[in-house]
Order: C-alpha cells, then sequence, then structure tokens
C-alpha cells in the first residue's frame, strides 16, 4: 500500500473524507502523517480522531522556506512518504519539496482551473457570476496552481443559489473527487 501524508492548514475536512475513506477500507492506503501549518488548526483535532501522526511547523521558527521544507522533507522520509495530497495547505511548495517529491505532490482547488487561481476562488467564481463551478485536482509544479490537472468535477449554478450553498456543494464534491482521484492514482 502506497504511504501517504496530507499536507493542510485550516479545517481539514478533505484530510477527514481521506482518513474516513481508508479507514472504512474505500481508499486503499496507508495516511501516515498529517502536516499542518498552523496549530490551533481544527485539521489537527480530525487527525487525532482517525490517531493519524501530525507534525506541525511554523515557517516562523524556521525563518526561511528552504529551512521550513527540509525539516518537513526529513520528517516525511523517515516516514517512507511517497505521495503529498495537499488538501487547503494555504502556502506555496518551493523547490525543496518540489525536487524531492517531483510528481507526487497533489493538490485540490475550488475551482475549475486554469480560471480562479489563488486562495479565494470560490468567493472570486461567485463575483464574476459564473454559471459553472467546479473543482480540480492537479499536480503541483513550480508555477502556482498551474500544474497537470488530473480530475475536475462541475457543479451547475441554479438561480437563486447564494455563496453559502455554493460553498457547501463545492466541499462535498470535493471530498467525493479527492476519494475518487486517489483511488485511481493509487490502486491501478
Ligand atoms: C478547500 O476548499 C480547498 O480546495 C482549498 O481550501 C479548502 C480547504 O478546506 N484550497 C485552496 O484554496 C488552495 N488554493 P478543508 O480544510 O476543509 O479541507
Amino acid at each position: 500500500m502506497k504511504r501517504i501524508a496530507v499536507f493542510a492548514s485550516g479545517n481539514g475536512s478533505n484530510f477527514e473524507a481521506i482518513a474516513k475513506a481508508i479507514k472504512n477500507g474505500k481508499l486503499k492506503a496507508n495516511l501516515v502523517c498529517l502536516i499542518c501549518d498552523k496549530k490551533d488548526a481544527y485539521v489537527l483535532e480530525r487527525a487525532k480522531k482517525y490517531k493519524v501522526k501530525s507534525f506541525v511547523f511554523s515557517l516562523k521558527k524556521y525563518g526561511d522556506k528552504k529551512t521550513y521544507e527540509e525539516a518537513i522533507l526529513k520528517v516525511l522520509e523517515s516516514l517512507k512518504v511517497e505521495l503529498i495530497c495537499l488538501a487547503g495547505y494555504m502556502k506555496i511548495i518551493s523547490d525543496t519539496l518540489l525536487k524531492a517529491y517531483n510528481n507526487k505532490i497533489i493538490n485540490i482547488h475550488p475551482a475549475l482551473l486554469p480560471a480562479f487561481k489563488g486562495a479565494h476562488a470560490i468567493e472570486d467564481a461567485y463575483n464574476y457570476g459564473v454559471k459553472v463551478y467546479g473543482v480540480t485536482i492537479h499536480y503541483v509544479s513550480e508555477e502556482v496552481d498551474g500544474g497537470k490537472i488530473i480530475s475536475q468535477g462541475v457543479i451547475n449554478y441554479q438561480e437563486g443559489m447564494n455563496i453559502l450553498e455554493i460553498e457547501k456543494r463545492i466541499h462535498l464534491l470535493e471530498h467525493r473527487l479527492y476519494v475518487k482521484t486517489l483511488k485511481k492514482l493509487l490502486e491501478e
């Protein structure tokens, strides 16, 4: 079974979707750790619930991105992690991790890339007035939100939907799509 790590910064609903699918036997993988960059993030509670080892790394403590990522890399290598899944990890992955895990880092983004890159994709799409929303899972490359697309899912806007309803649907779609995509990547 492939050894995976999830990186997250906040709520962690995608982390939980992956952890749950593994626990229920729907996804065959070994979730060896959670890497988190915020000591108060709710995702850390979710990791406890699923008995997944978690590590908190503060960029401030390390001072620069290179030293910070080298410290993360040590943990990943010691746990023999083979695939990194970003799930709401709100930092840009840089050289150190990109080189060590070339084509082995994937990310979920709450929009149909290449539209609405960045940290406020749902809000940006809503303000633009799009009629089709979606989710993208892609490989991580030097270009932020720009790596090769692995899978996408769509949601049609229905008259009267507000941003909270759209967000809710996007998150539900994310959870399904992440598990389905990982299943394909890990089990084929
Ligand atoms: C998700 O919607 C994910 O797509 C997004 O952060 C949210 C995390 O939710 N990621 C990005 O916007 C990356 N650019 P979660 O913590 O509940 O999984």
